[in-house]
């Protein structure tokens, strides 16, 4: 499965119904970065927005919870209408909140419940969850920006995550986000992603429907 989730953190916000159009004819899923200023340095945007996309939304919504504490907010978040819902690792360990009872309590709300960790959290931490989690959701930049560099030793990571969940037998799929382009899609489906994020690679591309179909390598009208 090779599906492109881009993140409407680089759309354009006074022209959101345009990039959500895109989104529905040309891409798989809509990614959503909710970022509250304390858990990374940046604040993003919260219900309304993802409210009023979720009107228009006919592709699937995955919200990604860059938040301290998320338990409090899995029911409100919920209610918007996502699939998929993703918080961090290093949010419930700053919380004291066990990760195994949110990802079951997101799976109570009829949610597809995903387990984020940043990029110097070491991924056999994620081993324990492989089971409870849909997803796993492995950040190739720090989390908190748009339009950074991608790190490199991400397919490692990857690899690394895929070859457990083969081994445990699992159905979790992995999710990469950050950094990501058509210069690396290739390799991390390689390396085992499922789903892969992008923010400015397509919202700040030339052509968005060609990067798109460069990430899935589809053969595009111009190939
Ligand atoms: C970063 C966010 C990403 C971001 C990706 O904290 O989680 O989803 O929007 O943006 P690009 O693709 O520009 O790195
Ligand atoms: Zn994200």
């Amino acid at each position: 499965m090779r599906l492109i989730a881009p993140s409407l953190l680089a759309a354009d916000f006074l022209h959101l119904a345009e990039d959500v159009r895109f989104v529905n004819e040309n891409a798989d899923i809509f990614h959503l970065d909710v970022m509250d200023g304390t858990f990374v340095p940046n604040i993003s945007f919260g219900f309304p927005v993802i409210q009023a996309v979720a009107k228009e939304a006919l592709k699937p919504m995955d919200i990604h919870l860059m938040i301290v504490d998320p338990e409090k907010y899995l029911e409100r978040f919920s209610k918007t209408g996502a699939e998929m819902i993703s918080f961090h690792l290093e949010a419930c360990h700053d919380a004291g909140t066990d990760p195994r009872k949110l990802l079951r309590t997101l799976r109570g709300y009829d949610v597809k419940p995903g387990l984020a960790i940043d990029p110097d959290v070491p991924v056999e931490e994620l081993f324990p969850y492989l089971e409870d989690a849909d997803f796993v959701l492995i950040m190739s930049v720090f989390a908190g920006f748009g339009g950074q560099k991608f790190i490199e030793d991400t397919y490692e990571r990857v690899r690394k995550v895929k070859a457990e969940i083969d081994r445990q037998k699992t159905r979790c799929l992995i999710e990469v986000d950050g950094g990501v382009g058509p210069d690396n899609a290739g390799k991390l489906f390689d390396a085992g992603a499922e789903i892969l994020v992008a923010g400015s690679a397509v919202f700040k591309a030339k052509d968005r429907v060609e990067a798109v179909a460069q990430m899935k390598k589809l053969n595009s009208l111009k190939a």
